[in-house]
């Protein structure tokens, strides 16, 4: 059995007041319509349709990576008309489920638990209750509490406004019976649109049971129309990360300030993070890690036991086992620290590599750099890497010391166990076990004074 499903993304989100289509816009660094297509991705045997309309080329462009085909609605003229698009791309024997593109957060066991309401002689939908039920579609039930039709809001009676179960537009059928029942939609309502959800009294007259279930949680099947329901989901996906993460053994100071714009290859356990901290792309975090207040991690990996004091970034990193980062620190792609290394306030690292014990602790730039073991780097220490137009590297081996407000003219090797002088501007390799200096001699003038200023 194929599951073909098709995710309705034509309308234009008006109200978003934006250049950007509405499912561009994005949750947890994530397009909505992303969000829609990796939950989808749960489903077995199955394969998306993604509906499209409005800035269509820009929605294309933006997610041509996923497995989907794509069709077009020219026009939108209502949520059957939208799935009628699709109509030669149904085969009679597909489960056919719908689902929306401005819709992120429905998850994937309310789906599976949907798709089993679905066999030759019913279908299902997708339904909540809600206190404020105004705009939606309601549930009509027989007096046995079979449904037996939707009702549009604009199209609903006074008596049928008082329902509180509403259409969620998630719904499930059989392609043979969604492709007959498509095909005689027509258009005579208040919003003059072909309206899906006159599918379900169709189904209901020929004896097909329209089955119903509830989402865990009604913020599932909130859509996004504004700005304001954007960060109103971005609020509940975040609290859904935070409560993973403590469930799953780590420390957080205020679950409401911590953002998970990515996922996790490992979590070590207690783990404890402070407030502010933004995860994006993929980490991995070891045990005992402790995350300082406002840092940035993106896809990096961090050993057991590593400290990071407050406001550090830490960007396509690797940091080993027992390091200590920041505060203020910033590492960049590629800086790649070995275990017991401390790095300190306002060093920044990048594409180089650090090994055991060595410790580059202040006011320093490393960029293109081999740094070995157990070496000492002093503070306001600046590879200078870039010539311009090349990069080179440097390499400082094992034990060397590295004298405060050195400059290291790459390329250039220091050598095992050398010592820099501070102040040192480094231009030819200096030997290891010796000292290099490279200043001018101290000098002092007697009897010298201080010019006076002139009569007039
Ligand atoms: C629809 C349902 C309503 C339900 C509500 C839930 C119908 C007739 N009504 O109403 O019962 O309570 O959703 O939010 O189905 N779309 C297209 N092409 C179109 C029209 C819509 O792709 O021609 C897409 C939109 O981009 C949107 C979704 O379908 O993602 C829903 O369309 P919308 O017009 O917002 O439907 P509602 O009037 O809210
Ligand atoms: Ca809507």
């Amino acid at each position: 059995m194929t599951v073909k499903t098709l995710i309705l993304a034509a309308g234009q989100g008006t109200r978003m007041r934006s250049a950007m289509p509405k499912v561009l816009h994005k949750v947890a660094n994530r397009s909505l319509l992303q969000h829609v297509y990796d939950t989808s991705q749960s489903i077995d045997n199955n394969e998306v349709i993604i509906i499209y309309g409005h800035g269509g080329e820009q929605v294309k462009q933006a997610l041509a990576a996923l497995d989907a085909q794509w069709i077009e609605q020219k026009q939108q003229l209502g949520t059957g008309h939208a799935v009628l698009q699709a109509d030669s791309l149904l085969n009679n024997d597909d489960t056919v489920l719908i689902l929306y593109g401005d819709v992120p957060l429905l998850s994937k066991e309310s789906i599976t638990g949907l798709l089993q309401h679905v066999s030759a002689h019913s279908m299902a939908l997708l339904t909540v209750n809600l206190d404020d039920p105004s705009g939606y579609g309601r549930i009509v039930r027989d007096s046995a509490g079979n449904v037996i039709r939707i009702v549009e809001h604009k199209d609903a009676t006074d008596q049928e406004h008082q329902i509180k179960e509403v259409n969620t537009g998630i719904l499930a059928a059989k392609g043979d019976k969604l492709k007959a029942w498509i095909a005689q939609l027509d258009n005579s309502n208040a919003q003059q649109e072909f309206y899906l959800t006159d599918v379900i009294e169709m189904a209901v007259n020929e004896g097909i049971e329209v089955k119903t279930s509830q989402p865990e949680c009604p913020d599932e099947v909130m859509g996004v129309n504004n700005r304001k329901q954007l960060s109103y989901l971005e609020r509940v996906y975040q609290n859904l990360q935070a409560d993973k993460l403590m469930a799953a053994g780590v420390t957080l100071l205020d679950p409401a300030r911590v953002d998970c714009r990515g996922g996790f290859d490992a979590l070590g356990q207690d783990i404890s993070v402070d407030i502010n901290v933004i995860f994006e792309g993929n980490n991995s975090i070891g045990n005992n890690v402790k995350i300082g207040a406002n840092t940035l991690i993106n896809n990096s990996i961090i050993a057991d036991d590593v400290e990071i004091l407050a406001n550090c970034i830490i960007d396509n990193a690797s940091i080993g086992a027992g390091s200590r980062i920041g505060p203020f620190a910033r590492l960049r792609p590629q800086a790649e620290l070995a275990e017991q290394v401390h790095i300190g306030n306002f060093v920044e690292i990048k594409k180089a590599t650090v090994a055991q014990g060595s410790k580059i602790n202040h006011l320093s730039y490393i960029g293109d750099a081999s740094i070995g073991s157990k070496v000492n780097i002093g503070a306001g220490t600046i590879t200078c890497n870039y010539d311009g137009v090349n990069k080179f590297r440097t390499v400082i081996e094992d034990g060397a010391f590295i004298g405060s407000d050195t400059q290291l003219i790459a390329p250039v090797t220091v050598g095992k166990n050398a010592t820099i002088g501070a102040g040192a501007t480094i231009t030819k390799d200096a030997p290891a076990s010796q000292l290099t200096l490279s200043r001018a001699k101290q000098l002092s003038i007697k009897n010298w004074q201080r010019p006076v200023k002139k009569e007039s």
